[in-house]
């Protein structure tokens, strides 16, 4: 029987590489997003199915998840990969901010977890993969409320690992390094706030460096790579880097005493 993979977030970007990737290896995809009504490409191909799914409502999360199940016969594979980043100095935040960044990036994956763990009860097996990030191990400037939710995320899969073990059923987290999709872009809301001033600089020079950093990455073929590989490997592992910085990145956290490690971070980002 050929095996299903259950995305969310998959109008473009890691979520769409991904859903080309398994379907390429012989998956079926169902691929969820916002709007499929936008979708031009991924609709097309047969074993990929679309279906309308915001993370954030807790409606469509059981829906789309029954029907899922349903239309396949079995979900082998849950990939929380929906996300986007808040961003910009944390005093200029609003509550509605944070709580949004939360909703999407951890309540939306949270949400999705409790939904399907009966799913693969029932199977005896199953996977969830969470894409999470560098900034789940690290932090960078400015993405204070980023990191504290890829965070959350990380602390999230750490603990669950233990209690779905008996019923075969894995988590784990792939993390990536900067790759080059919307998340730079239309994936990021900058925090707007005139009562508040004297970022100005600090912001400009940062979320330029960023940008920079985004545009020069790799595509996100490679992070589909590795979740293929953490979806396939049949390990228990819990932590998969996907991309060259990334494996760099968090080797130098591992191996660093904290304080230089984030010198190392302000000295690279912050400079001009
Ligand atoms: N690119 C990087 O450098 C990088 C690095 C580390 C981790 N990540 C993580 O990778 C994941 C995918 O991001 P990406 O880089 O592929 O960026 P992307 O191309 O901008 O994709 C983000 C996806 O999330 C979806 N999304 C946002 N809010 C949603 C919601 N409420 N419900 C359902 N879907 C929602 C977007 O859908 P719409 O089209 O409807 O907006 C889009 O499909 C994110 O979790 C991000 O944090 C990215």
């Amino acid at each position: 029987m050929k095996k299903t993979i259950f995305i969310t977030g998959a109008s473009s970007g890691i979520g769409k590489a991904t859903a080309l990737y398994f379907f390429y290896k012989g998956w079926n995809v169902a691929a969820t997003m916002r709007s499929p009504e936008k979708d031009e490409e991924l609709s097309k191909l047969e074993g990929i199915n679309v279906y309308k799914l915001d993370v954030t409502n807790l409606e469509e999360i059981s829906a789309v998840t029954s029907k899922i199940y349903q239309d396949h016969g079995r979900i082998d594979v849950l990939l929380n990969n929906a996300g986007y980043a808040e961003v910009g100095a944390f005093e200029k935040s609003k509550d509605e901010e944070v709580r949004a960044q939360f909703d999407v990036n951890v309540f939306g994956a949270m949400n999705l977890t409790r939904e399907i763990i009966p799913y693969f009860r029932k199977q005896g097996e199953g996977t969830i993969i969470n894409v999470t990030s560098v900034g789940g191990k690290m932090t960078f400037p400015l993405y204070s409320i980023y990191s504290a939710s890829k965070w959350a995320l990380e602390g999230f899969a750490e603990s669950l690992q233990y209690e779905l073990q008996q019923f075969n059923i894995k988590i784990k987290n792939v993390e990536p390094g900067p790759i080059k999709t919307d998340f730079y872009s239309r994936s990021q809301n900058v925090f707007e706030n005139e009562a508040v001033s004297g970022y100005e600089n600090y912001e400009k020079n940062i979320l330029g460096n960023m940008s920079k950093a985004g545009a020069k990455a790799p595509g996100p073929e490679i992070v589909a790579k590795t979740i293929f590989k953490a979806a396939t490997d049949g390990r228990s592992t819990l932590r998969y880097p996907a991309g060259g910085k990334a494996k760099f990145i968090l080797f130098f956290r591992k191996v660093m005493p904290g304080h230089f490690f984030n010198k190392l971070v302000s000295k690279t980002m912050e400079r001009r």
